[in-house]
């Protein structure tokens, strides 16, 4: 006998917010330069692997968000993904500032974009193309220079709090994963 999975169509956006937060992320602060030349940027969850060929990524900021103007206006940005030492950055790019950079070490890209020091890795992209997505909007970008990967652990985002991994290696589930975007082979995980 099948059962029917108890659901409901009855729900508040607390309650989406929260069914969503089981959704455990990395964090990466998007960063770029205004028309003054000073960095600007804002943590930034909602950030994936889109394409391998040609490669791709995605990231939503909010309508609202002034980071995403100065991106809109330039055209470029550079995707920094944190350690899990690198919490109080989230922290500080994650709230509305002036000077977000104030306490944060960073050094300039081959486009000039801020790449923040200690980052696991960073990937500089151009805007290829913006959608609509409610109250956000959907980027898509091209990917143009990478950075060099350093060994550490990233930080998580689970349940609207900071988590870390206790193991870097991890198994995978299944084999066939050589056309999955985010698997890089082998011994080549970690
Ligand atoms: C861990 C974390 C993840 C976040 N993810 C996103 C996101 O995916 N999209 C977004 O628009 N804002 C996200 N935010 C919120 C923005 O970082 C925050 O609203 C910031 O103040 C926007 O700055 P800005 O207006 O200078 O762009 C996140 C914040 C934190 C702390």
């Amino acid at each position: 006998m099948t059962r029917t999975p108890y659901g409901s169509d009855d729900f508040d956006s607390r309650q989406f917010r929260t069914a969503m937060g089981q959704f455990c992320t990395g964090v990466t602060v998007i960063t770029t330069l205004d028309g003054a030349g000073a960095p600007v940027g804002f943590a930034c969850q909602s950030f994936a692997a889109l394409s391998l060929d040609p490669p791709l990524v995605i990231f939503c900021p909010m309508k609202t968000s002034r980071s995403w103007k100065v991106i809109e206006q330039t055209g470029n940005f550079c995707v920094n993904i944190l350690s899990n030492r690198q919490q109080d950055v989230s922290a500080a790019f994650g709230a509305p500032g002036d000077d977000k950079f104030r306490n944060v070490t960073w050094d300039p890209s081959p486009a000039g974009l801020p790449v923040i020091r200690h980052a696991l890795t960073w990937v500089e992209c151009d805007v290829e193309r913006v959608t609509d997505g409610g109250d956000h909007h959907i980027v898509i970008g091209r990917a143009r220079t990478l950075g060099e990967v350093l060994q550490d652990k990233p930080l998580l985002f689970y349940r609207g709090g900071y988590l870390s991994t206790e193991h870097p290696r991890v198994t995978p589930a299944q084999a066939e994963l050589e056309n999955f975007l985010t698997w890089t082979g082998g011994d080549t995980w970690l």
